[in-house]
């Protein structure tokens, strides 16, 4: 089958979100510039680079109360913002926090989560969560809107700290083993790493 996303595709659910797959997801903690706390899940996210290291989240879609959501927000405002890679062990309360909610609740304090301190920027960590990665905006990028009232934009963000639990290193490696980070397919399903093969490139 072929066809436009401008123009229907025919099938039950709009297949877009199950073929780029699977896409890792940024827990994205942040403050407003008055200091409350905000955390919520972003599947389009990825690393984009590693000199230095790079990665990216796209906001897509308005806030329960209009405008843009919470995370944009806040990052626009403060320059800063914490990845949290969420693991399969985490995955109920991750899902919690994508709630759409008023903008004064604090998604980590009403899901259970533990805020840890940050080293470099404001916004605090989830414990919990194996990998941090404390970022500095470098840029944002507004992209074409489907919908006047549907924001759309994207946001590169400099890592500048990491923070690595000792539980998900072995022999000095990262153990996908112990780490079982989740990634996201498409409707309302996800994976989990757990199986790796390796390869070697040639030359
Ligand atoms: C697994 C998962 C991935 C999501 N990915 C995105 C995403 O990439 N972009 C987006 O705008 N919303 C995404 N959402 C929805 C946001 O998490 C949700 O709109 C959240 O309420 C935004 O919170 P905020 O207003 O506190 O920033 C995702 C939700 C889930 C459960």
């Amino acid at each position: 089958m072929f066809y436009e996303p401008k123009n229907p595709h025919g099938l039950r659910r709009n297949p877009f979100k199950s073929l780029v797959v699977p896409r890792p997801i940024g827990w994205i903690s942040s403050v407003s510039r008055d200091g409350r706390v905000n955390l919520a899940p972003f599947s389009y996210f990825n690393a984009v680079a590693h000199l230095p290291p790079i990665v990216l989240f796209g906001c897509n879609g308005h806030h329960l109360e209009g405008g843009n959501k919470d995370t944009l927000d806040n990052v626009l405002e403060t320059g800063e913002f914490v990845v949290n890679i969420c693991t399969y062990e985490l995955r109920e309360k991750m899902s919690a926090t994508s709630e759409h909610l008023p903008r004064d609740v604090n998604e980590m304090a009403l899901a259970g989560l533990e805020p840890a301190p940050s080293r470099l920027v404001r916004p605090p960590r989830v414990a919990a969560s194996p990998v941090n990665l404390e970022c500095r905006v470098i840029t944002s990028v507004k992209l074409p809107q489907t919908d006047p009232e549907e924001p759309n934009t994207t946001v590169f963000g400099e890592v500048i700290g990491i923070h690595i639990s000792e539980d998900i290193i072995t022999d000095g490696m990262i153990d996908m083993t112990k780490f079982r980070p989740i990634a996201r397919l498409g409707y309302h399903d996800y994976t989990v790493v757990d199986t790796v093969f390796t390869m070697r490139r040639p030359g």
